[in-house]
């Protein structure tokens, strides 16, 4: 019976360095030591041992139970241990090593420029007001006094979401809007996403512009004019090259698109505007009488004059890129310039 209690203890002692972790080492505990363990079950046995060997045998159970528990406990220090080194290594921090900077972000081009047409045009009285970029056929042509069928529709190519309902293919529809809810007079200014099929170096399939809107009684060509040159030398300094140049919107009468003298090429002509040596920046002209009677004011009461701008044309002008493309390529190398 001695013999079989010192070959347990040899076998516990045997697989304690095998059992390296804290699972496997609680598991030979509850083998050996538990109430069902190996141990636990030998001494139950204690009757079968002659009485002169009973003192002995309880002996040296204790002793084994005592030495193999303190065995475990050291084993189960010694892994906690070992686990922490383990995490103070993987967590090691280089405090030698320069510091990451946290990079600032900051406007997009596009919305900085936008922010300052606002800004200039609100000191002329004009309040910023938005309109939906979806939008409906009505708006987007019709009540603008171009019909279906009208060839005046392939001005602007059209992305359609259903029959009868447009991607907006310009900003004007919002004048539409704003004079259905606003008796004259009005000054308004109308910042926004338009979409058209285009792509090439300065034009993209989805572009900005901001529309303006001035309607009262007795306004004129000459005060299109004054705004508009006020606005631009405002933007791009006294010394710009500005040209109106007659042109045709259905919904305006006269009508005049702007053009500034292209810097990219300083007017000899080239790639960016199409060898003309002018950028053309916006649309404009005195509101069409046909327009008012679309919305319920009197052409006989009140006059008025609207314009488009194209934001990134401006942006192009004004910092001197050549590609429109670039604004929505995302490059952190070229929009961290701005
Ligand atoms: C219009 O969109 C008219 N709604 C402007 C207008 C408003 C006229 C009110 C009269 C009264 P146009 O298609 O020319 O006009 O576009 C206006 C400006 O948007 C252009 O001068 C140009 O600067 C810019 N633009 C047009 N197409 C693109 C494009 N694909 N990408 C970038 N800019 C564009
Ligand atoms: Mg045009």
């Amino acid at each position: 019976m001695l013999k079989t209690l010192n070959e347990l203890e040899n076998k516990a002692m045997l697989e304690l360095p095998g059992a390296t972790s804290e699972d496997a080492l609680n598991e030979l505990r509850t083998r050996y030591l538990g109430r069902k363990g190996l141990l636990t079950q030998m001494l139950r046995q204690i009757s079968g041992v002659i009485a002169e060997e009973r003192p002995l045998f309880g002996k040296r159970s204790n002793e084994i139970k005592e030495s193999l528990s303190h065995a475990i406990d050291e084993a189960l220090e010694k892994l906690k241990a070992s686990c922490k080194n383990d995490v103070l290594l993987k967590e090691t921090i280089d405090v030698t090593l320069p510091g990451r900077a946290v990079r600032l972000g900051h406007l997009h081009p596009i919305t900085r420029v936008s922010q300052e047409i606002c800004r200039i045009f609100a000191r002329m009285g004009f309040n910023v007001v938005e309109g939906p970029e979806v939008e409906t056929d009505y708006y987007n042509f019709e009540a603008l006094n171009i019909p279906k069928d009208h060839p005046a529709r392939d001005m602007q190519d059209t992305f359609y979401v259903e029959d009868n309902i447009v991607l907006r293919t310009h900003t004007s529809p919002v004048q539409i809007r704003t004079m259905e809810k606003m008796k004259p007079p009005v000054r308004i200014l109308s910042p926004g996403r338009v979409y058209r099929p285009d792509s090439d170096v300065s034009h993209t399939p989805m572009f900005h512009q901001i529309e303006g809107l001035m309607v009262d009684k007795g306004v004129t060509f000459g005060d299109l004019k004054g705004t508009l040159t006020y606005f631009l030398k405002q933007i791009f300094g006294d010394d710009i090259l500005l040209r109106f140049r007659p042109s045709f919107f259905p919904f305006t009468e006269p009508s005049a698109e702007v053009d500034i003298k292209c810097v990219m090429c300083g007017g000899k002509g080239c790639r960016v505007c199409g060898q003309s040596g002018w950028l053309e920046i916006l649309g404009s002209g005195m509101v069409d009488p046909a327009v008012f009677e679309n919305v319920g004011y009197d052409p006989e009461e009140v006059t008025g004059f609207a314009f488009g701008l194209g934001v990134e044309r401006i942006a192009m002008l004004k910092y001197g890129i050549s590609d429109i493309r670039l604004f929505f390529e995302n490059d952190w190398r070229f929009l961290e310039q701005f």
